[in-house]
């Protein structure tokens, strides 16, 4: 085989509970994880040696050495299959972003995904996804819903996945992309801080009427769930963000929510439609760099070429 090339989408979280931190420094999560058709490429071809070469939106800001997040998982995913008898060499692992970098939509993670689904192809290790997934928890907590995708319930870190049994109704959102980026551990440690209550956070717990409005494939509802606890942090270190998120709801969107740390902003719209008008006076109106419509739930992490 001479490459294999893998897309994979980025991430919201419709619900993003936060409970206090662990002895380990991660926080326990629950959260609703939820593709979006905004997709990263990721290709791997055998080379003498392993390398990493970055292309597209915000590449310039994306590790181009041992750092990668796709590269890590590379590393990863050879020593877990070094026993196996399968051949493991070098790759050339070339990753042409669309996804903006720590915009809170998980590129960083979609792209370790994309290479250890790639590499499992062209190495044949034959691993299933279960075991993939194993292997990118390892590597960052939203590994395994990149390769998992559609709708899932996330507890741990993220990386205990359920999928969400929902219909096959399709959410349109708009994301307002900011002019910075936001540090996620950063947000993590902020949102400590402004939690001042005696004993700190309370353990988090799942959203049952944002599940049910799910279930009801109803986007009136949906909007009226989304909800985030990083949210506050966020804002507290990106002031910005409070005005782009009023001006998404002023401009008719269901439901606005930072997307997992930030400083991205989602907005869900009744539909296609909505979505259209409401990108457009948005990106008039002067409160985020630039806008992207989006759907959702899309599929994981997917082969879309390989060649021999
Ligand atoms: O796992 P990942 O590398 O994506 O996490 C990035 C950072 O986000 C961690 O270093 C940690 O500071 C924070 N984090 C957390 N609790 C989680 C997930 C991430 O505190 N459940």
């Amino acid at each position: 085989m001479t490459g294999v090339t893998v897309r994979v989408p980025a991430k919201l979280n419709l619900q993003l509970a936060v409970g206090p931190p662990r002895a380990d420094g991660y926080h326990h999560l629950v959260t609703v994880f939820h593709a979006v058709s905004l997709f990263d490429q990721v290709t791997v071809e055998p080379a003498g040696r392993d390398g990493v070469t970055v292309t597209g939106e915000g590449a310039d800001r994306v590790p181009a050495d041992h750092d990668n997040l796709a590269f890590r998982a590379v590393v990863a995913l050879r020593a877990a299959v070094r026993d196996g008898g399968s051949g493991t060499a070098g790759v050339q692992v070339t990753i042409s972003k669309r996804i903006p970098v720590a915009a809170g939509l998980a590129g960083g993670s979609a792209d370790a995904a994309a290479a250890l689904m790639a590499c499992n192809e062209l190495w044949a290790t034959g691993l299933t996804q279960q075991q993939l997934c194993e292997i990118g928890a390892t590597v960052g907590s939203d590994v395994a819903f990149a390769l998992l995708g559609g709708t899932a319930v996330g507890r741990g870190r993220g990386e205990q996945l359920t999928p969400a049994l929902v219909p096959a109704t399709q959410y349109h959102w708009v994301l307002a992309f900011a002019d910075g980026q936001l540090s996620t551990p950063e947000v993590y440690a902020t949102l400590d801080r402004l939690r001042t209550a005696p004993g700190g956070a309370a353990e988090p717990g799942l959203d049952a009427p944002l599940m049910s409005a799910l279930r009801a494939g109803d986007a009136k509802l949906v909007g009226s769930r989304l909800s985030n606890d990083l949210q506050p942090a966020a804002v507290a270190l990106f002031p910005a963000l409070r005005k782009t998120l009023t001006a998404g709801l002023e401009l008719g969107a269901l439901g606005a929510l930072v997307a997992g740390s930030g400083p991205t902003c989602a907005f869900l719209a009744a539909n296609a439609e909505r979505a259209l008008d409401l990108a457009v006076a948005l990106s008039g109106a002067g409160v985020c760099r630039s806008v992207a419509r989006v759907s959702g739930p899309t599929p994981g992490a997917a082969v879309v070429s390989a060649s021999w």
